[in-house]
């Protein structure tokens, strides 16, 4: 379903509505303005990829998942720093532009016939995530293929199936495993049977599939995680009326059914054997990220965000609209998988409204004390964006919070391990943030072990850039 732009509804709203607005203030590496002292040691590129574009012609995109990916670049020499920042052009991106009009279906958006629902293909619309791959980046969105992006100057280089390897999904959340030397990514392939694909892509050589399983029906899944032996999925009880979708009876968004009798269900997959994957249900709860996990006297442990059910999705709808109605309810829980017994415990970590947990990547998939994450800082700030950088211990509950400024909307914390450094927590924090009042955007810079000491630099734009969801970190070499 598309909405008219004249169809939103007029009240005062929020400053930080405005960094949903579309961004056209493209260019590439422009030394960057430093407030305060950066790290020597801190080499690299950040590239965060969002949606930034939320509607073609006159015609405003569904929902905030639809929108037109770009992306931003923050490269660190050791003393200055340099940015860019541009939308991506795939080739249906580009079709539509062209068009002036919506073409494909999307997440909250129907394709405007019949036709083109049942044979019109799938839009990429690169708005999710960045991945560092083979020295290559490349932008992700969970329901196509990857873009891949030129480091020299952020321009598009192009889609890939990373050598006819992968396909028809890409998942946005390909997840490294330190000691496989290899990351694992999935793509949720929608046929009469739905498949999850699995994906290996080994640091140095080429992408592999894994094989496919079987699933439960038309489900969504937007992210998994993996230790060093088991890729672990948890698989909401929702599914989509595909039929109404095709129909045009709305748009994916509109047709999820939370049947909460089907359980969520846990799927375990041994890297080694994946035909050998191990399935039970747990009560039901929905997930979208997750943090870390790690084996332990046998059993599996899952860190990740947990709501009651699917009205989060509601809540990312409405930021598009500048207001929010529907209270999330993520917190951070700890689970403890027995696959032998079939079950799952979980336990509430903290009380705090939260997405985005992510360990230092040095310890993906092995035992980690740390998580940092996004959060909202009071009770009615779950209203926005949230707006304050968290670090947890995991081992002691301690929460380290960290709100950069009045009107300060900070996106998904990465933490970037000091080359060298030997305590799990001795790096930074890269935190894309945005300055309401001054309607510009800039990258916090944290000192991990002491984030409560506040930004040791801020690395600003000259200008807005949308939020996004997630990035990737390129070191120097
Ligand atoms: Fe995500």
């Amino acid at each position: 379903m598309t909405r008219v732009a004249t169809a939103v509804p007029s009240f005062e709203k929020p400053s930080w509505s405005k960094a949903y607005r579309d961004f056209t203030h493209e260019h590439g590496f422009q030394t960057l303005r430093v407030e305060g002292r950066l790290p020597e040691a801190l080499r690299g590129t950040l590239v965060r990829v969002g949606p930034v574009a939320f509607g073609v012609g006159e015609q405003r995109y569904g929902h905030w998942f639809d929108g037109d990916g770009g992306a931003l670049a923050v490269r660190f020499d050791g003393g200055g720093a340099q940015g860019a920042a541009r939308p991506i052009d795939t080739p249906s991106i580009r079709a539509e532009r062209e068009a002036g009009k919506v073409l494909y279906s999307n997440y909250g958006t129907s394709a405007p016939s019949l036709w083109r629902r049942l044979f019109g293909g799938a839009k990429n619309a690169a708005n999710t995530s960045a991945m560092t791959w083979n020295g290559r980046v490349f932008a992700l969105v969970e329901s196509a293929i990857p873009t891949e992006l030129s480091l020299e100057d952020l321009h598009t280089l192009g889609e890939t199936d990373l050598g006819g390897t992968v396909g028809p999904a890409f998942s946005a959340h390909p997840h490294r495993v330190a000691s496989r030397r290899a990351s694992y990514n999935f793509g949720v392939n929608y046929g009469r049977v739905v498949l999850l694909d699995l994906y290996e892509l080994p640091d140095t050589g080429l992408a592999r599939r894994m094989g496919s399983l079987p699933l439960p029906g038309p489900v969504m899944i937007h992210d998994f995680i993996a230790t060093d032996r088991h890729l672990v999925f948890f698989v909401s009880p929702m599914r989509i009326r595909i039929f109404r979708v095709l129909l045009g009876l709305g748009s994916i968004s509109d047709n999820f059914e939370w049947r909460p009798e089907l359980g969520t269900e846990v799927l375990v997959v041994p890297i080694d054997e994946p035909t050998k994957a191990m399935r039970f249900q747990a009560e039901p709860f929905h997930t979208w990220h997750f943090g870390n996990a790690f084996e332990q006297d046998g059993r599996l442990v899952v860190d990740y965000v947990r709501y009651p059910d699917f009205g989060s999705n509601k809540w990312l709808a409405e930021l598009l609209n500048g207001w929010a109605s529907t209270d999330a309810q993520g917190r951070l829980h700890r689970a403890t998988l027995n696959l032998k017994a079939g079950t799952l415990r979980s336990e509430q970590v903290s009380d705090r409204r939260c997405e985005f947990p992510g360990p230092t990547p040095l310890l993906a998939g092995a035992r980690h004390r740390y998580l940092y994450l996004a959060a909202h800082s009071g009770a009615e700030a779950w209203r926005g964006p949230h707006d304050t950088v968290v670090k947890v211990d995991m081992e002691t509950g301690r929460e380290t919070v960290v709100t950069l400024g009045r009107e300060h909307y900070t996106a998904e914390p990465m933490f970037i391990p000091r080359p060298g450094g030997s305590a799990e927590d001795d790096g930074w924090l890269l935190a894309q943030t945005y300055d309401a009042p001054s309607d510009r955007t800039y990258v916090a810079v944290l000192d991990a072990k002491t984030p409560e000491a506040g930004p040791v630099a801020r690395v600003w734009m000259d200008h807005f850039f949308p939020f996004t969801f997630h990035g990737t970190w390129v070191p120097a070499t």
